[in-house]
């Protein structure tokens, strides 16, 4: 894997081995190997959507190696307000730094970037369709629970339409042989290219509308957010509002060994009853967000081989 000069633009363009690769090198940069290797490297982080983690993560992962940041975390502060395209800012800050990472709202919007910059781009999320740096945080967190990724039964509940850490998720797991269970209003499904794409695959799924529904325990269930600011109608989004509420008493249902992960940030989907029981290591998985973000960092400055 030569990751030097490459953007990060979906989990589509990683081959099976290039992302155990990667969530390996992240467990590496755990164990403090490459402590520092990022001084005098700029990131500038741009970002036209609300962030906690994410952005916060990659600042802290630049800095805690020994690098600097700039960027914005509202865009209207920057000259996207003045109705500047994306493609000029690309073209501006690409003279600023040595790496970008960019959130914006748009799907397709850190492909654009990626072809005009003259750095490496990486995509924080654009739109409903990936989150690269997501999943590769998700899997580090699998990895170190169970060993390795292969063959894992994963649930998958909530707003499976919008929600791009599950697509760019589902994706990745599909290469390590995942049994799904996506559960979903139905309103809410996985989208049809990614079910295609299972099927096509041979990689076993199940939908269903409820954890009730499930007729196996699972290894994982990645809970996910009712995604409010992506619904055309406000009607629809209060329709399937609040559906789901897993606490400690889904146990039972789940399985006493499932892992329940969420890339939060939470609303009401996940009870605060269940956040003290060994099965919650949602705030663990947020917490690799810096040793993970700190390898990708490293591998496409070059820093880290
Ligand atoms: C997610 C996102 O932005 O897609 N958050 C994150 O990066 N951890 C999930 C969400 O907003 O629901």
């Amino acid at each position: 894997m030569d990751l030097k000069g490459r953007s990060i633009v979906s989990i589509r363009d990683f081959p099976k081995e290039d992302i155990q690769a990667v969530v390996n090198k992240a467990l590496e940069v755990k164990t403090g190997k490459w402590a520092g290797v990022l001084e005098g490297k700029v990131l500038a982080t741009l970002f036209f959507e609300p962030s906690t983690r994410t952005r916060l993560s990659f600042e802290g992962a630049m800095v805690s190696m020994g690098g600097r940041v700039i960027g914005f975390a509202d865009p209207d502060i920057s000259s996207a307000k003045k109705g500047e395209s994306l493609a000029d800012t690309i073209r501006t800050v690409t003279g600023y730094c040595d790496v970008i990472v960019m959130r914006h709202n748009i799907e397709g919007a850190a492909r654009l970037a990626s072809q005009v910059a003259d750095v490496p781009v990486i995509n924080a999320g654009d739109g409903a369709n990936q989150h690269p740096t997501q999943t590769f945080l998700d899997l580090v967190t699998i990895q170190e629970e169970f060993g390795q990724l292969q063959g894992l039964k994963v649930g998958m509940l909530g707003d499976l339409k919008y929600g791009r850490t599950v697509h760019s998720l589902c994706r990745a797991l599909s290469l390590f042989n995942s049994k799904f269970s996506f559960i979903s209003p139905p309103s809410l499904r996985m989208p049809d290219y990614t079910l295609e794409r299972l099927k096509a695959t041979g990689t076993s799924f199940v939908e269903v509308g409820d954890i009730n529904e499930l007729k196996d325990s699972l290894d994982v269930l990645y809970v996910t957010r009712i995604q409010k600011e992506r619904f055309a109608d406000f009607q629809e989004y209060e329709r399937v509002a609040g559906a789901y509420r897993i606490g400690r008493d889904s146990l039972e249902q789940l399985g006493e060994k499932v892992r329940v992960m969420h890339p939060l940030p939470r609303v009401d989907e996940i009870v605060e009853d269940l956040d003290d029981t060994p099965n919650a290591i949602y705030f663990r998985q947020a917490h690799n967000g810096i040793p993970t973000r700190q390898a990708l960092l490293g591998l496409v400055t070059g820093t880290i081989q």
